[in-house]
């Protein structure tokens, strides 16, 4: 039976900072939302904020790194809502060690949670939204992915391949309606960023000097980061698939200079 109801979208990592704040806004643009994270507080409160809000939402309490739990929540979204219509893959982990204190279990717990489990969803996404007669799958990389930042071996090669995977998956799918356009925030204010300033001497000088190298002067907020991806996910973005899209504060256009 063909589904009427208003478009589905399923957020990995929704329990957190980008993630929470891209639910907000799918929500608030008519979709109906599987909110996947791990299972916990964070991820009831939201669910329960935003369906006190008058919004359909069910909370999947799910891990990115298992196959066979991410088919499971896959097949839970379909017993909900019969299916999803866009995906965006927020879920994540940070890493900063330099490579020769970047042991196995981090390189490969970085690359499984933000890499692989990014691959395990769009696998999941495909047949279900060619099915639905198309889809937006938006993976969140990073702009770590497109210049090097020091200690960041693991976390940057896992958003290069988001990358590289969102590129590919777009040709791919496009005859098939689907879009693909992998998003990379800048430094956007969340936990993730403010468990590494909690490793410097005095992280509240971190958090300043982060800012400072950002040419808007401050980092964005992660609702800055979720209009641009609910503006990714919307029909006014109809032919947009396979283009990154930097959503950073200027920190890519350059570099600091000489004489300023
Ligand atoms: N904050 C930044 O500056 C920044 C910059 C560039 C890219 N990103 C990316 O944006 C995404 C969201 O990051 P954030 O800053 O909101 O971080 P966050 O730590 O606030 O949120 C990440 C969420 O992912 C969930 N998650 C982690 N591992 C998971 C797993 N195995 N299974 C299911 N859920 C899991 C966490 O529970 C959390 O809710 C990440 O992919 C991150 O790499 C963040």
């Amino acid at each position: 039976m063909t589904d009427t109801g208003p478009p589905v979208a399923v957020v990995t990592g929704a329990a957190g900072g980008i993630g929470a704040a891209v639910s907000r806004c799918l929500a608030r643009d008519g979709h109906r939302l599987a909110l996947v994270d791990r299972p916990g507080p964070a991820l009831d409160a939201l669910a329960a904020e935003l369906a006190a809000a008058g919004h359909t939402v069910l909370a999947v309490g799910s891990d990115v790194r298992e196959p066979s739990t991410v088919a499971a929540a896959a097949s839970e979204v379909d017993g909900g809502f019969g299916g999803f219509d866009t995906l965006v893959t927020c879920a994540g982990i940070g890493q900063i060690d330099p490579i020769e204190q970047t042991g196995d279990e981090v390189w490969a717990e970085t690359l499984a949670t933000n890499l692989t489990g990014t691959f395990w969803w769009c696998r999941e996404a495909v047949p279900r939204m060619r099915a639905r007669g198309g889809g937006t799958i938006v993976p969140v990389s990073s702009t770590t992915a497109l210049v090097g930042l020091p200690g960041r071996t693991a976390y940057a090669a896992s958003k290069a391949g988001v990358l590289g995977l969102a590129r590919t998956l777009a040709v791919e799918c496009a005859a098939d309606g689907i879009r693909v356009v992998p998003v990379c925030p800048g430094a956007t204010r969340t936990d993730l960023v403010q468990q590494g300033y909690r490793r410097a001497a005095d992280p509240a000088a971190a958090e300043r000097a982060h800012a400072a190298l950002q040419p808007i002067g401050r980092l964005s907020e992660p609702a800055e980061i979720a209009e641009t991806i609910a503006f990714v996910c919307s029909p006014r973005a109809a032919t947009i698939t396979g283009a990154t899209i930097v959503v950073d504060g200027g920190y890519t256009a350059g570099g600091p200079s000489w004489n300023t």
